[in-house]
């Protein structure tokens, strides 16, 4: 049951409660990092989508996906580039923009691509403040451990929330020699100092993407701030998949870290196969779509 609530402040429309509060608790107009903190230190989990534009954001939002992420993965998964690398700031904003506008709950963050926030600080809060305010993101991530605390610290002191992005970070994949797991064995310090730099530089959360289970358990136990995990095992607060991933829409093979919810590419595809045969032989429209 969906219940209208009013707009925490100001003349935005009124926001619908939560219709599922994965959570239990009390439904929030909008989530907000203070939530998703609440949610670590409740012992709680929250769950993370990427959404692109309008339709997928109302849909995950309204389903109660607490955090939708307008992820550079656009780049492969929307505007048909080999790797998250290409996209560019102009156009993800029109994407952030869609979703943003279109999900009345759900946090949503916005991914920095590639070459824009890593010339310095100054760079990254410009950029931010274009997500925040041409992009209606309610916050920001960027890929990269504790060599960014201080542009984590700049953009968080200019009223960014930050998410971090450590461990396998897709805009680095040539320097680190393609698709591999981070922090096994002894590297798994390098990732709890990372975090632990980036927590303290104010960072509301902390993503890991491929990183073993037992060493994603060791980076959320040392950071009080929740973290985020893909491929990072079950014991960070929240999840997040590529939706494409999630609901079977992208073809080819998955990770080992995707679980498919359904089959979204056979469905489509039987869906445009029966729309074809019908307009081939003239069963479609029939009287009951003419005028
Ligand atoms: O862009 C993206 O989709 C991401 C996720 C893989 C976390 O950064």
């Amino acid at each position: 049951m969906s219940a209208e609530v009013p707009a925490p402040y100001g003349n935005g429309p009124a926001q619908p409660a939560a219709t599922t509060p994965a959570t239990g608790r009390k439904p929030a107009a909008r989530i907000r990092t203070h939530h998703l903190q609440q949610a670590k230190e409740d012992g709680e989990h929250f769950a993370m989508l990427t959404a692109y534009e309008q339709y997928t954001a109302e849909i995950f939002d309204e389903a109660g996906i607490e955090v939708l992420l307008v992820g550079d993965s656009a780049s492969n998964n929307v505007f048909g580039n080999e790797t998250s690398l290409p996209v560019t700031v102009d156009e993800l904003l029109p994407l952030c923009r869609a979703v943003a506008r279109s999900a009345k709950r759900a946090l949503v963050v916005a991914d920095l691509p590639f070459g824009s926030y890593e010339v310095s600080a100054e760079q990254a809060v410009a950029t931010g403040v274009r997500f925040l305010k041409e992009g209606l993101a309610h916050a920001v991530k960027i890929e990269g451990g504790k060599f960014y605390a201080g542009t984590v610290r700049a953009m968080v002191q200019a009223g960014i929330p930050v998410m971090a992005h450590i461990g396998f970070t897709p805009q680095s994949e040539h320097s680190l020699g393609g698709y591999r797991v981070q922090g096994r064995g002894d590297d798994a310090q390098r990732l709890i100092d990372d975090a632990v730099a980036l927590a303290d530089a104010g960072a509301f959360s902390v993503l890991m993407e491929m990183v073993p289970a037992a060493t994603a358990a060791a980076v959320d136990a040392a950071i009080s701030v929740p973290t985020v995990g893909i491929g990072a095992g079950n014991t960070t607060t929240g999840q997040v998949l590529v939706w494409q991933d999630m609901a079977g829409l992208r073809g080819g093979k998955m990770a080992k870290f995707v679980k498919q919810y359904a089959d979204l590419r056979t469905s489509l595809s039987n869906a445009a196969k029966a729309y074809g045969d019908d307009v081939r032989t003239g069963q479609f429209p029939g009287p009951e779509h003419s005028f």
